[in-house]
């Protein structure tokens, strides 16, 4: 388990995801091309990012280079992309992953994810649309289990190899799971770190064979623009920072270590080549269950949350609002 080798989840049958991933919400293309350059070197072969983000594009042309110039196999990659809330129904699924495809330069995703459980109108190109009362022009007709079957035909379609959501709760999920006839979900990405350890969900999911992967490993420091707020910091936690001396780590490969080593996968997100190289370095040790146990009591329940989407003013009244 401990000896530098990347560890992989299995999704579905012959689809494996590597738990360690790289994150690209929040940042620009520029900043991005160099970063995926950069994670690429390093090991990275799990990418995660969203139509929503707005940097497929930049991530299409990375990819193109790597694999065009022979120094990468498409099929050693593992990319993640999202249905926009724009696109939340089934005529936005076949749309939308046509277009994600088409901005990566990919005929398939390994994994496609409905990103949010609420929807919003489609008012062209707009990603937030908004009323004339200033509020997001929530589509509050979002059916889940008829967007799932349009999810299972773009896997027999061959344009993604698994499905999941990402955002939903407990009751979200089991609907979803007794509906789908033909594939189950395979993942759920949601915030999880070390102060919103989502452990009931966590075991909810495993219950089901029903992967997890963690969004904001880090605590999301970028966040504190968008919400406006200090964030409370992981990264400097006492109980972080000695079980980093005693290893000889630093404090976010403890925190990443500490995701993984729970069965959960994580995708932090970084632009500093240092600290994308340290974030995959996490296979070459081993937390005791001491350490494991110290961990998971800085769990702060969900008074840890720190992204609910109440940013975006009306979203909490849309009758699928997950929180
Ligand atoms: P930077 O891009 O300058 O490295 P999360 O994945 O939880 O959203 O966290 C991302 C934030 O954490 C970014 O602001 C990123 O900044 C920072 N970050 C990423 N890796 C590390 C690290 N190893 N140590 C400290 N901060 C990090």
């Amino acid at each position: 388990m401990a000896d530098g080798k990347q560890i992989c989840l299995d999704l579905t049958e012959g689809v494996k995801i590597p738990a360690l991933g790289f994150g690209t919400w929040q940042s620009s293309d520029e900043e991005l091309e160099k970063a995926i350059d950069c994670a690429l070197k390093a090991g990275y072969r799990h990418i995660d990012t969203a139509y929503a983000y707005e940097n497929e594009k930049a991530l299409g042309r990375v990819l193109k280079k790597w694999i065009d110039s022979g120094k990468i196999k498409r099929e050693d990659l593992f990319i993640v992309t999202k249905l926009p809330e724009i696109g939340n129904r089934p005529s936005g699924v076949v749309k939308y992953l046509q277009r994600s495809l088409d901005y990566l330069q990919l005929s398939y995703v390994d994994l496609y994810l409905v990103h949010t459980p609420f929807g919003y109108y489609e008012r062209g190109e707009d990603l937030h649309p908004m009323t004339e009362e200033g509020v997001i022009d929530i589509d509050v007709s979002t059916d889940h289990n008829a967007i799932w079957k349009a999810m299972e035909d773009q896997v027999l379609a061959g344009k993604a190899r698994s499905i999941g959501i990402s955002n939903f709760n407990e009751k979200q999920i089991e609907r979803i799971w007794n509906s789908a006839e033909r594939i189950k979900p395979s993942m759920l990405q949601v915030e999880l770190h070390l102060y919103f350890q989502q452990k009931d969900l966590v075991n909810f999911c495993h219950a089901k064979n029903i992967k997890v992967c963690a969004y904001s490993p880090l605590g999301s420091r970028g966040s504190s623009q968008l919400l406006g707020k200090e964030l409370p910091d992981v990264l400097n936690n006492e109980v972080v920072k000695e079980i980093a001396e005693k290893h000889g780590k630093t404090p976010a490969q403890i925190l990443l270590r500490h995701i993984i080593q729970r069965g959960v996968a994580a995708i932090p997100k970084s632009t500093n080549p240092q600290r994308i190289l340290q974030n995959i370095q996490v296979f070459d040790f081993e937390l005791s269950s001491e350490d494991m146990n110290k961990l998971n009591d800085q769990d702060q329940g969900k008074a840890g949350r720190i992204l609910d989407f109440s940013f975006f003013k009306g979203v909490p009244d849309h009758p699928e609002y997950p929180f």
